[in-house]
């Protein structure tokens, strides 16, 4: 039996693991936290008798990490507020199930620096590095050539700049492939999501951000690939459905049976895959330089990018305003590297600060 805590139990990705969590005789809810959504977290512990219960932070994630001795955390939480939670769990060597890429992003060093520290072994959630860790598993890193990332393209594929002055919050949240929480979906159309991605990739692998490609691939059928230096490459591949790399992570490393149907070829599949466009969406290229600047530079991206999001969700920002909110605050950031973590609090905190200064600046000139 496996003690799951699970935190955002009432997101997409938290009802998702509920699903996975009720199904299986093999994993028992010992803890739930969310934010807002109060009545329906404690809802969610009564009727599965699960004691701990975190709402809006309290009692703090990390607390609750602690007092509920689970075997494996699954941090669903959206953005940096799930960083806590993360660094407490990889600190005692609990194992992580982790969807919240945001913590990865914004505090790598540390993490990994936690992780050593405590022994444990961090399980991806999204399906991209779900899918890296398993065509990874058992390689050695000198016969990885190439991590590839694949990319829906989001709802605004094949768009020009032009075409996105315009678009509504609206628009952005209808995602072709994907059914998922506001914050991400969002990042998907903007492809800082594939952004973010890039930057999990490199810390979960260690592999350089030379040797990590980003392809968009519009159906959504294979999740990601390895390319070895042989010349062979590894893809996953499957429906894109969350409850399966869910179920990978909390059931690893075994593989229990999920109601996901495998992949009908009599079907007819037509695997397609074009080169991202940068240019239209600069929330990629933004994410791979704060990457390769390292330091405290991806907590200033995601920081930046949690505000952008933010105002555009709430109408407050026009949507080719996000990257340009991401990009004036990284210009004028210094970043310098985090020890701890209230330094990095610090520097998210001054980041936020200073990207809701230019957010509010572009939107008193926007029309
Ligand atoms: N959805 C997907 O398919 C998907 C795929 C890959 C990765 N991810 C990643 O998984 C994470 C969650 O995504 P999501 O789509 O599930 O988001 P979501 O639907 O917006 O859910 C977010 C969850 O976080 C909780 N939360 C927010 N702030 C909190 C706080 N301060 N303390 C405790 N709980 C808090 C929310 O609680 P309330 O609702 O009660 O406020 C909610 O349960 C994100 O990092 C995302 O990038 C998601």
């Amino acid at each position: 039996m496996k003690r799951v805590a699970l935190l955002g139990a009432t997101g997409s990705i938290g009802r998702q693991a509920i699903e996975i969590i009720d199904a299986s005789p093999e994993l028992e809810l010992v803890a739930v936290a969310a934010g807002r959504r109060g009545n329906e977290a404690r809802a969610i512990a009564s009727k599965r008798r699960v004691a701990h219960v975190s709402v809006g932070g309290d009692p703090p994630l990390d607390a609750l990490v602690e007092a509920c001795a689970p075997d494996v955390v699954l941090n669903a939480v959206v953005g940096f507020a799930g960083l806590p939670a993360t660094l407490a769990a990889l600190e005692a060597g609990i194992d992580l199930a982790l969807a919240n890429k945001e913590s990865l992003v914004a505090a790598g060093d540390l993490a990994l620096a936690a992780l050593e520290r405590g022994g444990g072994r961090i399980l991806p959630v999204d399906s991209e590095h779900s899918a890296l860790f398993q065509c990874l598993e058992g390689r050695s890193a000198q016969s990885v050539d190439a991590l590839v990332l694949t990319a829906s393209g989001g709802p605004f594929r094949g768009r020009t700049a032009e075409d996105l002055a315009d678009v509504t919050a609206g628009d952005a949240l209808a995602h072709p492939t994907w059914s998922m929480g506001p914050k991400i979906t969002i990042d998907s159309a903007t492809l800082m999501n594939k952004g973010l991605e890039l930057i999990e990739a490199h810390f979960l692998f260690g592999i350089q951000y030379e040797r990590i490609e980003v392809v968009v691939h519009p159906t959504s059928i294979v999740h990601s690939l390895v390319r070895f230096r042989d010349g062979a490459s590894l893809a996953h591949l499957g429906y894109p459905d969350m409850r399966v790399p869910i179920s990978y992570a909390l059931t690893y490393p075994d593989r229990a049976a999920t109601p996901i149907p495998p992949l009908d070829l009599q079907a007819g599949l037509t695997l397609e895959f074009e080169r991202p466009d940068e240019e239209t969406f600069p929330c990629l290229r933004l994410a791979r330089e704060a990457g390769r600047t390292g330091g405290a530079a991806p907590c200033v991206l995601n920081a930046a990018n949690e505000i952008a999001v933010a105002a555009f969700l709430d109408g407050a920002l026009p949507f080719p305003g996000i990257p340009e909110v991401v990009e004036r605050t990284l210009a004028a950031a210094e970043a310098p590297r985090a020890r701890d973590l209230a330094d990095l609090i610090e520097i998210d905190a001054a980041a936020r600060s200073a990207a809701g200064a230019v957010a509010r600046e572009l939107a008193a000139v926007s029309p």
